[in-house]
């Protein structure tokens, strides 16, 4: 019962829609009717601004740390923290509280990956950022951050750790389906300060 109540708030947790209560908040506007229309940290970015855009992204980074804190906060010992976290991204992305319309899975998987393996978090912003100033492509900084996830994940040899990283880089790019046939066609916007 207790491991059904630990998944439920871990869901719950991660269907906090922060890019909406922010930008409705202390901003009066509806993200999702502006830029990529996507409930993230990058479209709070562009449509509210920096302030806005760090806030976004901390918290939802932080939805899915906390969601592997869960089995220890419980006191629960055989419920995987990995588990736990990918109910988290299934909340961001599928959020109950927000239409079931969510983000793309990059920050909440990042949270989940901060709990577990810091170290792989930290080189994978590392990724990122690069990817960001080589490309300027937030998108595709996200998509190369979750194949090079993958690869790093094949060294650690921790079974579960494989399979969430597999399936969280598989969400993070069939949610990107549409800027990457913007990237084709040349309409995706570059970031401009890199
Ligand atoms: O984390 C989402 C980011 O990779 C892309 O966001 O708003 O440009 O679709 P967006």
């Amino acid at each position: 019962m207790v491991y059904a109540l630990i998944i439920l708030l871990a869901y719950l947790l991660g269907s906090i829609p922060s890019g909406l209560i922010v930008g409705k908040v202390f901003y009066g506007k509806d993200i999702r009717q502006f830029g990529s229309g996507n409930l993230g940290g990058t479209n709070t970015f562009r449509t509210l601004g920096i302030k806005a855009g760090i806030a976004v992204t901390l918290a939802d980074i932080l939805k899915g740390t906390l969601a592997t804190a869960l089995p220890f906060l419980f006191g629960v010992e055989h419920l995987h923290p990995l588990l736990v976290g990918t109910f988290a991204v299934i909340g961001h992305m599928f959020p109950v509280f927000a239409g079931f319309r969510g983000g793309k899975a990059v920050a909440t998987s990042g949270g989940v990956l901060l709990g577990y393996v810091p170290l792989i978090f930290l080189l994978l912003i590392a990724i990122f950022f690069l990817g960001l100033y080589l490309t300027k492509y937030v998108s595709l900084s996200s998509m190369i951050a979750a194949c090079a996830a993958f690869i790093v994940s094949l060294f650690t040899k921790d079974i579960p750790l494989i399979i969430v990283i597999t399936v969280m880089a598989f969400f993070v790019i069939y949610r990107h389906r549409a800027n990457i046939s913007r990237i084709k066609n040349g309409t995706e916007p570059k970031i401009k300060w890199l």
